[in-house]
């Protein structure tokens, strides 16, 4: 049995339906990550676990506990929210003991317990500090230290860095998967970045207008997409153009399977010399460069194929290695990197 389950969750609003039937599994000490586009209902979830708004139908339990019988103050759970919701006239170390005033802690036993959140976010120095004059991670790093304090059952947050610039949010999202690792301690997260999600997650659930696309590690979801919104959504895709390029590229692969929508990720392909023929398993595309994009550690070349336009992503072009358009290449097409989808976008298996 899982720890946290919800299952068939249904959230209808007043002329809308923003859960409409979700079903989750959260193990003991799992980094759990929500992830899908504006609008998706990863917060309307969310809430719904932390009590501030009721499912309107569906089951959540916690341990062997219905949720949904619980108040939100009774449920123990953590929340970090997006905007750094501290008090700006308390002290980092006020602010943090905030949430164990009604829960009737003795002082010295605050004073250690806040003491150990604060050093957990490596805020120790600055506890007599105002929050006020502390940058965007650091006030996200006193939300995290105050969620943690009361020694929640769960600990849920919901895209706690969206407001902090990239770098930050990269070394934070590090420290947040680090600090989670040590307390061990259930954390369901939302966030609308892939990348942050496959960094961060040991499981990572996929969400549509509502619905669950794939639940999966980082691994299956990127590298073995079951929906082709999931495909999209998570990593860039090339599809290939239907038409006499296509079939006849599927034909040459010795592919005989029939779909609705055939992809490819471009950092699958790569590219030859005109000319230059392809091994087993392969094949050479001949192409025309339209487009060359630098991007530091990869570059993206655009190319005019029978199959349609393809991006070729190239890791760690060299300097010399600028492409021009009008050039003539050919594009590596491996077997084993097509991706098919069914006209629902279903995956099909592409196997024998
Ligand atoms: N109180 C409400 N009444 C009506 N519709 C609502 C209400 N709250 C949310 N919604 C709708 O439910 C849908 C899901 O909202 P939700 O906030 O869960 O999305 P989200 O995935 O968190 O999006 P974002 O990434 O923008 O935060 C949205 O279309 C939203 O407009
Ligand atoms: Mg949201």
């Amino acid at each position: 049995m899982a720890y946290l389950t919800v299952t068939d969750g249904v959230k209808q609003f007043t002329g809308f339906r923003a859960l409409n039937g979700v079903s989750i599994s959260v193990e003991r000490g799992e980094f759990f990550t929500l992830l899908g586009p504006s609008g998706c209902g990863k917060t309307t979830l969310l809430r719904a676990i932390a009590g501030f708004n009721d499912l309107t139908s569906g089951s959540i339990m916690l341990d062997g506990q219905d949720l949904r019988a619980i108040p939100p103050h009774k449920r123990d759970i953590g929340m970090v929210f997006q905007d750094y919701a501290v008090f700006p006239h308390l002290s980092v170390f006020d602010n943090v003991a905030f949430g164990l005033k009604p829960r009737k802690v003795p002082a010295e036993q605050i004073k250690t317990r806040v003491a150990e959140a604060l050093s957990a976010v490596h805020l120790q120095a600055l506890a007599e500090r105002l929050p006020a004059a502390m940058s965007g991670g650091q006030q996200q790093r006193i939300g995290l230290a105050r969620a943690m304090v009361i020694n929640p059952r769960l600990l849920l947050m919901d895209e706690p860095l969206s407001n902090l610039d990239a770098k930050l949010r990269i070394e934070l999202r590090e420290e947040i998967r680090d600090i989670q690792k040590r307390v061990d301690i259930a954390t369901i997260y939302v966030t609308h970045d892939q990348e942050e999600a496959l960094a961060i997650s040991d499981r990572i659930c996929v969400m549509s207008a509502g619905h669950i696309e794939q639940i999966g590690t980082p691994q299956e979801i990127y590298g073995n997409p079951q929906t082709l919104f999931v495909a999209n959504f998570v990593g860039t895709l090339n599809t290939l153009a239907d038409g006499e390029g296509r079939a006849k590229l599927l034909a040459e692969l010795g592919i005989s399977a029939n779909a609705a929508h055939w992809t490819i990720r471009p950092e699958r392909l790569s590219l030859l010399e005109a000319g230059q023929g392809a091994p087993s398993g392969a094949v050479a595309l001949a192409g025309t460069i339209s487009k060359f994009t630098y991007l530091g550690r990869e570059a993206h070349v655009l190319v005019d194929t029978p199959a349609g336009a393809l991006v070729v992503q190239v890791s760690n072009p060299a300097l010399g290695a600028v492409r021009t358009p009008g050039e003539a290449v050919s594009v590596l097409v491996e077997r084993s990197a097509l991706m098919a989808f069914d006209a629902d976008s279903k995956r099909l298996s592409l196997e024998g």
